[in-house]
């Protein structure tokens, strides 16, 4: 049998399925969530298709605001993560901000080797300068997979503190705003999410240095 190699014609079926089974439930669904969103937490994910942000915590669409990126950074340069951050935080209000990293992160993984795989490796160098920076805690761990789980729990911690320090975070705090960030890791072998309990929920949490006054 030869497969039209134009047409995806098997996920749009799914799409159908999908958007029947919940108007048929719910017959108002669609149009009420057409005319606004209110979701209460952003999430911060990793690309990696193992990963889908709503599947993992059971919400339905309109109850996440979600980027994604390469090992879930938060890059204070990048344009695109600053713009969902601070529409989520400033327009739609959300509640708390989830940076959800994964063990055997395969983005944590190049960041530890030697191996060039070229625009990217820019990109992960956040990583390999976190690695550098936290040799120490590394030392006397043999097994690879084990090193790679401690950086890929380092990273999300690392992001959260990226995230508490911007201008947008910061200015929440300022205003009164209720905010946490909070910082998860996701098991890829068992499917479960774990709080790293390092929640950040004001200003007096993050050392001196980074406490901006208007
Ligand atoms: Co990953």
């Amino acid at each position: 049998m030869t497969k039209d190699v134009n047409s995806l014609q098997n996920l749009i079926n799914n799409n159908r399925k999908w958007a029947e089974d919940i108007s048929d439930k719910d017959p108002d669904f669609f149009p009420t969530l057409a005319k606004q969103q209110a979701p209460e937490y952003l999430w911060i994910g990793c690309s990696d298709s193992r990963v889908p942000a709503n599947e993992i915590v059971g919400l339905l669409p309109g109850e996440l605001f979600v980027h994604r990126n390469v090992a879930n950074l938060v890059v204070h340069t990048d344009m695109n993560l600053l713009s969902v951050l601070q529409y989520a935080v400033e327009v739609l209000k959300v509640r708390h901000v989830i940076v959800c990293g994964h063990y055997a992160c395969g983005g944590v993984k190049a960041a530890m080797q030697d191996q060039k795989l070229g625009l990217i490796d820019n990109w992960l160098l956040e990583i390999r300068d976190l690695y550098h920076h936290k040799q120490d805690q590394f030392k006397g761990i043999e097994n690879e997979q084990e090193k790679v789980d401690l950086l890929c729990e380092l990273s999300v911690v690392r992001q959260v503190y990226n995230l508490s320090h911007t201008s947008i975070v910061q200015d929440a705090w300022a205003k009164g705003q209720p905010l946490s960030v909070h910082g998860w890791i996701y098991g890829l072998k068992d499917g479960k999410v774990n709080d790293l309990d390092v929640t950040v929920n004001e200003s007096t949490q993050l050392s001196e240095l980074f406490r901006l006054k208007s």
